[in-house]
Protein backbone atom coordinates (compact mmCIF):
# COMPACT_ATOMS: atom_id res chain seq x y z
CA UNK A 1 0.00 0.00 0.00
CA UNK A 2 1.24 3.52 -0.81
CA UNK A 3 0.72 6.46 1.38
CA UNK A 4 1.14 9.18 -1.40
CA UNK A 5 -1.71 10.67 -2.72
CA UNK A 6 -2.85 9.84 -5.69
CA UNK A 7 -1.76 12.80 -8.53
CA UNK A 8 -3.89 13.21 -11.01
CA UNK A 9 -4.43 14.96 -14.35
CA UNK A 10 -7.76 16.17 -15.67
CA UNK A 11 -7.73 16.69 -19.29
CA UNK A 12 -10.94 18.03 -20.52
CA UNK A 13 -13.36 20.74 -18.00
CA UNK A 14 -16.50 20.20 -19.96
CA UNK A 15 -19.90 18.62 -18.33
CA UNK A 16 -18.00 15.58 -16.85
CA UNK A 17 -14.91 16.95 -16.30
CA UNK A 18 -16.23 18.95 -13.81
CA UNK A 19 -18.45 15.92 -12.05
CA UNK A 20 -15.22 14.20 -11.60
CA UNK A 21 -13.30 17.24 -9.98
CA UNK A 22 -15.57 17.58 -7.90
CA UNK A 23 -15.16 14.53 -6.48
CA UNK A 24 -11.62 14.34 -6.59
CA UNK A 25 -11.33 17.91 -4.89
CA UNK A 26 -13.84 17.33 -2.04
CA UNK A 27 -14.91 14.22 -1.63
CA UNK A 28 -11.99 11.63 -2.69
CA UNK A 29 -8.86 12.50 0.52
CA UNK A 30 -6.18 9.85 -1.23
CA UNK A 31 -6.50 11.50 -4.59
CA UNK A 32 -5.53 15.36 -5.41
CA UNK A 33 -5.72 17.32 -9.29
CA UNK A 34 -2.48 18.46 -9.81
CA UNK A 35 -3.84 20.26 -13.11
CA UNK A 36 -6.01 20.66 -15.55
CA UNK A 37 -6.27 21.41 -19.08
CA UNK A 38 -9.02 22.06 -21.69
CA UNK A 39 -8.61 23.38 -25.08
CA UNK A 40 -10.90 25.94 -23.99
CA UNK A 41 -8.87 27.86 -21.80
CA UNK A 42 -11.74 29.71 -19.81
CA UNK A 43 -13.44 26.52 -19.07
CA UNK A 44 -9.74 24.57 -17.18
CA UNK A 45 -9.31 28.30 -15.32
CA UNK A 46 -13.03 28.47 -14.37
CA UNK A 47 -12.63 24.66 -13.21
CA UNK A 48 -9.54 25.26 -11.17
CA UNK A 49 -10.62 28.06 -9.24
CA UNK A 50 -13.71 26.20 -8.55
CA UNK A 51 -11.61 22.99 -7.36
CA UNK A 52 -8.82 24.73 -6.05
CA UNK A 53 -6.80 23.44 -8.72
CA UNK A 54 -3.43 24.73 -8.66
CA UNK A 55 -2.47 24.38 -12.32
CA UNK A 56 -3.81 25.38 -15.79
CA UNK A 57 -1.72 23.14 -18.34
CA UNK A 58 -1.37 24.42 -22.10
CA UNK A 59 -2.68 21.21 -23.38
CA UNK A 60 -3.18 17.69 -22.51
CA UNK A 61 0.44 16.81 -24.23
CA UNK A 62 1.73 18.88 -21.09
CA UNK A 63 -0.26 16.60 -18.51
CA UNK A 64 0.78 13.67 -19.94
CA UNK A 65 4.46 14.69 -20.30
CA UNK A 66 4.48 16.14 -16.23
CA UNK A 67 6.61 14.04 -14.27
CA UNK A 68 4.72 14.83 -11.10
CA UNK A 69 1.66 13.63 -12.33
CA UNK A 70 0.65 9.67 -11.74
CA UNK A 71 -2.29 9.51 -13.61
CA UNK A 72 -4.69 11.22 -15.93
CA UNK A 73 -8.55 11.59 -16.59
CA UNK A 74 -9.35 12.26 -20.25
CA UNK A 75 -13.05 13.56 -20.06
CA UNK A 76 -12.04 15.34 -23.55
CA UNK A 77 -14.89 14.19 -26.29
CA UNK A 78 -15.18 10.71 -27.62
CA UNK A 79 -13.03 11.12 -30.81
CA UNK A 80 -9.65 12.14 -28.72
CA UNK A 81 -9.79 9.36 -26.62
CA UNK A 82 -7.86 6.20 -28.09
CA UNK A 83 -4.94 8.94 -29.24
CA UNK A 84 -4.79 9.87 -25.57
CA UNK A 85 -5.06 6.91 -23.93
CA UNK A 86 -2.27 5.58 -26.07
CA UNK A 87 0.04 8.51 -25.23
CA UNK A 88 -0.31 8.63 -21.35
CA UNK A 89 0.16 4.80 -21.67
CA UNK A 90 3.45 5.44 -23.37
CA UNK A 91 4.30 8.39 -20.75
CA UNK A 92 3.60 5.93 -18.26
CA UNK A 93 0.72 7.29 -16.80
CA UNK A 94 -2.37 5.35 -15.32
CA UNK A 95 -5.43 6.21 -17.29
CA UNK A 96 -9.03 6.37 -16.11
CA UNK A 97 -10.71 7.31 -20.03
CA UNK A 98 -14.53 8.28 -20.35
CA UNK A 99 -16.99 6.08 -22.49
CA UNK A 100 -16.41 5.13 -25.19
CA UNK A 101 -13.03 4.84 -25.86
CA UNK A 102 -13.50 5.11 -29.23
CA UNK A 103 -15.47 4.92 -32.21
CA UNK A 104 -13.93 1.99 -34.38
CA UNK A 105 -13.04 -1.30 -32.83
CA UNK A 106 -9.61 -0.59 -34.94
CA UNK A 107 -8.55 2.56 -32.81
CA UNK A 108 -9.69 0.97 -29.29
CA UNK A 109 -7.40 -2.37 -30.30
CA UNK A 110 -4.14 0.26 -30.65
CA UNK A 111 -5.07 2.06 -27.79
CA UNK A 112 -5.28 -0.67 -25.56
CA UNK A 113 -2.01 -2.31 -27.39
CA UNK A 114 -0.25 0.66 -26.33
CA UNK A 115 -2.00 0.03 -22.57
CA UNK A 116 -0.59 -3.68 -22.67
CA UNK A 117 2.38 -2.74 -23.54
CA UNK A 118 3.32 -0.01 -21.04
CA UNK A 119 1.73 -2.30 -18.43
CA UNK A 120 -0.29 1.06 -16.93
CA UNK A 121 -3.72 0.61 -15.73
CA UNK A 122 -6.79 1.52 -17.14
CA UNK A 123 -10.30 2.00 -16.17
CA UNK A 124 -13.06 3.11 -18.32
CA UNK A 125 -16.20 5.65 -17.02
CA UNK A 126 -18.69 2.74 -16.98
CA UNK A 127 -20.19 4.52 -13.65
CA UNK A 128 -23.55 2.89 -13.56
CA UNK A 129 -21.80 -0.38 -12.51
CA UNK A 130 -21.67 1.49 -8.97
CA UNK A 131 -24.60 2.56 -8.74
CA UNK A 132 -26.12 0.98 -5.57
CA UNK A 133 -29.45 -0.03 -7.14
CA UNK A 134 -28.17 -1.93 -10.31
CA UNK A 135 -25.27 -3.60 -7.96
CA UNK A 136 -28.36 -4.66 -5.90
CA UNK A 137 -29.41 -5.89 -9.33
CA UNK A 138 -26.38 -7.90 -10.28
CA UNK A 139 -26.16 -9.13 -6.65
CA UNK A 140 -29.32 -11.13 -6.77
CA UNK A 141 -28.61 -12.11 -10.57
CA UNK A 142 -24.75 -13.75 -8.86
CA UNK A 143 -26.74 -15.15 -5.38
CA UNK A 144 -29.12 -16.81 -7.23
CA UNK A 145 -31.31 -15.18 -5.57
CA UNK A 146 -34.30 -14.71 -8.62
CA UNK A 147 -32.81 -17.98 -9.84
CA UNK A 148 -31.45 -18.27 -13.38
CA UNK A 149 -32.61 -14.86 -15.50
CA UNK A 150 -34.66 -15.21 -18.14
CA UNK A 151 -35.71 -11.71 -19.53
CA UNK A 152 -34.01 -8.59 -18.89
CA UNK A 153 -35.56 -4.95 -19.56
CA UNK A 154 -33.50 -1.34 -18.91
CA UNK A 155 -35.01 1.45 -19.54
CA UNK A 156 -32.81 4.50 -19.90
CA UNK A 157 -34.21 7.69 -21.32
CA UNK A 158 -32.57 11.22 -20.73
CA UNK A 159 -34.16 14.18 -19.52
CA UNK A 160 -33.95 16.17 -22.61
CA UNK A 161 -31.51 15.93 -25.64
CA UNK A 162 -27.53 17.37 -25.73
CA UNK A 163 -26.90 20.33 -27.98
CA UNK A 164 -26.93 19.48 -31.69
CA UNK A 165 -22.76 20.59 -31.66
CA UNK A 166 -22.74 17.73 -28.90
CA UNK A 167 -24.63 15.18 -31.07
CA UNK A 168 -22.68 15.64 -34.17
CA UNK A 169 -19.34 14.88 -32.13
CA UNK A 170 -20.96 12.03 -29.87
CA UNK A 171 -20.60 9.16 -32.50
CA UNK A 172 -24.19 8.73 -32.59
CA UNK A 173 -26.96 7.37 -29.75
CA UNK A 174 -25.59 3.95 -29.63
CA UNK A 175 -21.92 4.96 -29.30
CA UNK A 176 -22.66 8.17 -26.96
CA UNK A 177 -26.02 6.89 -24.54
CA UNK A 178 -26.84 3.35 -25.66
CA UNK A 179 -23.47 2.12 -24.56
CA UNK A 180 -23.87 3.08 -20.84
CA UNK A 181 -26.80 0.24 -21.45
CA UNK A 182 -24.53 -2.45 -23.38
CA UNK A 183 -22.30 -2.50 -20.39
CA UNK A 184 -25.33 -2.83 -17.95
CA UNK A 185 -26.32 -5.47 -19.48
CA UNK A 186 -23.13 -7.68 -19.59
CA UNK A 187 -22.52 -6.79 -16.10
CA UNK A 188 -25.66 -7.25 -14.93
CA UNK A 189 -26.17 -10.64 -17.08
CA UNK A 190 -22.32 -11.81 -16.22
CA UNK A 191 -22.43 -13.40 -19.85
CA UNK A 192 -21.70 -11.92 -23.50
CA UNK A 193 -24.52 -10.88 -26.09
CA UNK A 194 -24.11 -12.97 -29.64
CA UNK A 195 -26.65 -10.92 -31.46
CA UNK A 196 -28.98 -7.46 -31.47
CA UNK A 197 -31.82 -6.35 -33.43
CA UNK A 198 -32.77 -2.56 -33.70
CA UNK A 199 -35.90 -0.76 -34.28
CA UNK A 200 -34.89 2.86 -33.76
CA UNK A 201 -35.93 6.79 -35.07
CA UNK A 202 -35.71 10.59 -34.94
CA UNK A 203 -38.72 10.83 -33.03
CA UNK A 204 -38.23 14.06 -30.42
CA UNK A 205 -35.82 16.31 -32.85
CA UNK A 206 -35.50 16.42 -36.58
CA UNK A 207 -31.94 18.64 -36.31
CA UNK A 208 -30.96 14.76 -34.39
CA UNK A 209 -31.96 13.33 -37.70
CA UNK A 210 -30.46 15.80 -40.34
CA UNK A 211 -27.29 15.24 -38.54
CA UNK A 212 -27.36 11.33 -39.57
CA UNK A 213 -28.50 10.09 -35.97
CA UNK A 214 -31.62 8.40 -33.37
CA UNK A 215 -33.02 9.41 -31.08
CA UNK A 216 -35.91 7.16 -29.71
CA UNK A 217 -34.11 3.09 -29.84
CA UNK A 218 -35.37 -0.09 -28.97
CA UNK A 219 -32.36 -3.04 -28.92
CA UNK A 220 -33.38 -6.24 -28.75
CA UNK A 221 -30.42 -8.48 -27.32
CA UNK A 222 -30.13 -12.63 -27.38
CA UNK A 223 -27.18 -13.68 -24.84
CA UNK A 224 -25.02 -16.45 -25.32
CA UNK A 225 -27.08 -18.29 -22.57
CA UNK A 226 -30.22 -17.42 -24.07
CA UNK A 227 -31.23 -14.46 -22.17
CA UNK A 228 -33.34 -12.44 -24.00
CA UNK A 229 -33.35 -9.11 -23.13
CA UNK A 230 -34.29 -5.05 -24.42
CA UNK A 231 -32.95 -1.86 -23.98
CA UNK A 232 -35.53 0.89 -24.18
CA UNK A 233 -33.97 4.66 -25.00
CA UNK A 234 -35.03 8.26 -25.81
CA UNK A 235 -33.50 11.01 -25.71
CA UNK A 236 -35.99 13.30 -24.05
CA UNK A 237 -38.30 12.13 -21.07
CA UNK A 238 -40.39 15.38 -20.00
CA UNK A 239 -40.53 13.74 -16.20
CA UNK A 240 -37.12 13.66 -15.82
CA UNK A 241 -34.49 11.68 -16.25
CA UNK A 242 -35.30 7.58 -16.58
CA UNK A 243 -33.10 4.85 -15.44
CA UNK A 244 -34.67 1.57 -14.51
CA UNK A 245 -34.09 -2.11 -14.99
CA UNK A 246 -36.18 -5.42 -14.49
CA UNK A 247 -34.88 -8.87 -14.75
CA UNK A 248 -37.16 -12.05 -14.46
CA UNK A 249 -35.59 -15.12 -13.18
CA UNK A 250 -36.80 -18.75 -12.78
CA UNK A 251 -37.47 -18.04 -9.11
CA UNK A 252 -38.66 -14.16 -9.18
CA UNK A 253 -37.40 -10.55 -10.13
CA UNK A 254 -36.12 -8.14 -9.32
CA UNK A 255 -36.44 -4.21 -10.64
CA UNK A 256 -35.42 -0.91 -9.32
CA UNK A 257 -37.21 2.48 -9.46
CA UNK A 258 -35.97 5.87 -10.29
CA UNK A 259 -34.37 7.71 -7.98
CA UNK A 260 -36.06 11.38 -6.48
CA UNK A 261 -34.77 14.34 -4.63
CA UNK A 262 -37.43 13.46 -2.12
CA UNK A 263 -39.96 10.86 -0.71
CA UNK A 264 -42.61 13.21 0.19
CA UNK A 265 -46.19 11.92 -1.35
CA UNK A 266 -49.02 14.42 -1.83
CA UNK A 267 -52.15 13.60 -1.40
CA UNK A 268 -55.44 15.82 -2.38
CA UNK A 269 -58.93 15.24 -3.29
CA UNK A 270 -57.95 14.94 -6.99
CA UNK A 271 -54.93 12.70 -7.27
CA UNK A 272 -51.99 10.91 -5.18
CA UNK A 273 -48.49 12.02 -6.48
CA UNK A 274 -44.68 13.09 -5.76
CA UNK A 275 -42.16 15.22 -7.30
CA UNK A 276 -40.10 14.49 -10.31
CA UNK A 277 -36.94 12.28 -10.24
CA UNK A 278 -33.44 13.59 -10.09
CA UNK A 279 -32.98 15.55 -13.18
CA UNK A 280 -29.78 14.12 -15.20
CA UNK A 281 -26.63 12.41 -15.01
CA UNK A 282 -24.97 15.12 -12.49
CA UNK A 283 -27.64 14.35 -9.94
CA UNK A 284 -29.11 11.13 -10.61
CA UNK A 285 -25.79 9.24 -10.63
CA UNK A 286 -23.49 11.36 -8.17
CA UNK A 287 -22.62 8.56 -5.79
CA UNK A 288 -21.25 6.21 -8.59
CA UNK A 289 -18.90 8.28 -10.05
CA UNK A 290 -17.26 8.87 -6.87
CA UNK A 291 -17.24 5.38 -6.00
CA UNK A 292 -16.15 4.78 -9.44
CA UNK A 293 -12.99 7.44 -8.98
CA UNK A 294 -12.21 5.91 -5.47
CA UNK A 295 -12.09 2.40 -7.16
CA UNK A 296 -9.64 3.37 -9.82
CA UNK A 297 -7.52 5.28 -6.92
CA UNK A 298 -7.30 2.76 -4.86
CA UNK A 299 -6.38 0.07 -7.32
CA UNK A 300 -3.94 2.18 -8.92
CA UNK A 301 -2.11 2.79 -5.51
CA UNK A 302 -2.85 -0.82 -4.73
CA UNK A 303 -1.23 -2.28 -7.84
CA UNK A 304 -4.64 -4.18 -8.17
CA UNK A 305 -6.40 -4.80 -11.69
CA UNK A 306 -9.39 -1.97 -12.27
CA UNK A 307 -13.12 -3.34 -12.14
CA UNK A 308 -13.95 -2.08 -15.57
CA UNK A 309 -10.73 -3.04 -17.82
CA UNK A 310 -10.00 -2.36 -21.35
CA UNK A 311 -12.33 -5.20 -22.72
CA UNK A 312 -15.15 -3.93 -20.66
CA UNK A 313 -14.52 -0.87 -22.79
CA UNK A 314 -14.21 -2.86 -26.05
CA UNK A 315 -17.14 -4.75 -26.11
CA UNK A 316 -19.82 -2.08 -25.84
CA UNK A 317 -18.68 -0.39 -28.80
CA UNK A 318 -19.02 -3.63 -31.13
CA UNK A 319 -22.51 -3.95 -29.23
CA UNK A 320 -23.05 -0.56 -30.63
CA UNK A 321 -21.54 -1.24 -33.99
CA UNK A 322 -24.23 -4.14 -34.06
CA UNK A 323 -27.20 -2.07 -33.54
CA UNK A 324 -26.24 0.84 -35.52
CA UNK A 325 -25.70 -1.61 -38.40
CA UNK A 326 -28.84 -3.75 -37.57
CA UNK A 327 -30.90 -0.52 -38.26
CA UNK A 328 -29.35 0.25 -41.21
CA UNK A 329 -29.45 -3.24 -42.50
CA UNK A 330 -33.40 -3.89 -41.07
CA UNK A 331 -32.31 -7.75 -39.62
CA UNK A 332 -30.84 -9.23 -36.08
CA UNK A 333 -27.04 -8.24 -36.68
CA UNK A 334 -24.25 -10.80 -34.94
CA UNK A 335 -21.26 -9.45 -33.07
CA UNK A 336 -19.07 -11.42 -34.89
CA UNK A 337 -20.24 -9.44 -38.06
CA UNK A 338 -18.47 -5.94 -36.61
CA UNK A 339 -15.04 -7.91 -36.00
CA UNK A 340 -12.45 -6.01 -37.85
N1 LIG B 1 -19.98 8.54 -17.77
C1 LIG B 1 -20.96 9.40 -18.06
O1 LIG B 1 -22.06 9.32 -17.54
C2 LIG B 1 -20.68 10.51 -19.04
C3 LIG B 1 -21.49 11.65 -19.02
C4 LIG B 1 -21.22 12.67 -19.93
C5 LIG B 1 -20.19 12.55 -20.83
N2 LIG B 1 -19.41 11.42 -20.84
C6 LIG B 1 -18.31 11.27 -21.82
O2 LIG B 1 -17.32 12.23 -21.49
C7 LIG B 1 -16.76 12.81 -22.66
C8 LIG B 1 -16.96 14.32 -22.61
O3 LIG B 1 -18.33 14.60 -22.55
P1 LIG B 1 -18.89 15.97 -21.93
O4 LIG B 1 -20.36 15.81 -21.87
O5 LIG B 1 -18.15 16.34 -20.70
O6 LIG B 1 -18.53 16.97 -23.12
P2 LIG B 1 -18.32 18.53 -23.04
O7 LIG B 1 -18.40 18.99 -24.45
O8 LIG B 1 -19.20 19.14 -22.00
O9 LIG B 1 -16.80 18.69 -22.50
C9 LIG B 1 -15.68 18.30 -23.23
C10 LIG B 1 -14.56 19.31 -22.94
O10 LIG B 1 -13.35 18.85 -23.54
C11 LIG B 1 -12.67 19.96 -24.12
N3 LIG B 1 -11.74 19.46 -25.14
C12 LIG B 1 -11.97 19.15 -26.44
N4 LIG B 1 -10.84 18.66 -27.01
C13 LIG B 1 -9.88 18.68 -26.05
C14 LIG B 1 -8.51 18.31 -26.02
N5 LIG B 1 -7.91 17.80 -27.10
N6 LIG B 1 -7.82 18.49 -24.88
C15 LIG B 1 -8.43 19.01 -23.78
N7 LIG B 1 -9.72 19.38 -23.74
C16 LIG B 1 -10.45 19.20 -24.86
C17 LIG B 1 -13.80 20.86 -24.63
O11 LIG B 1 -13.37 22.19 -24.81
C18 LIG B 1 -14.85 20.70 -23.52
O12 LIG B 1 -14.70 21.68 -22.50
C19 LIG B 1 -17.46 12.13 -23.84
O13 LIG B 1 -16.63 11.08 -24.31
C20 LIG B 1 -18.74 11.56 -23.24
O14 LIG B 1 -19.17 10.37 -23.89
C21 LIG B 1 -19.63 10.43 -19.94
Amino acid sequence: MNDKRLRIGIIGAGRIGRVHAETLAFRLPEAEIASVADVNRAAATALAKRCGIPRVAESAEEIIGDKGIDAVLICSPTGTHAELIAQAAEAGKHIFCEKPIAFSLQAIDAALAAVNRAGVQLQIGFNRRFDSNFARVRKAVTSGEIGAPLLMHITSRDPAPPPIEYIRASGGIFLDMTIHDFDMARFLIGDEVEEVYTTAGARVDEAIGEAGDLDTAVVLLRFRNGVIGTIDNCRKAPYGYDQRVEILGSEGKIATENRYPNEAVVSTGKSVYNDLPLNFFMDRYTESFALELAAFTTCVREGKPTPVCGIDGRIPVAMALAARRSYDEHRPVKLTEVEA
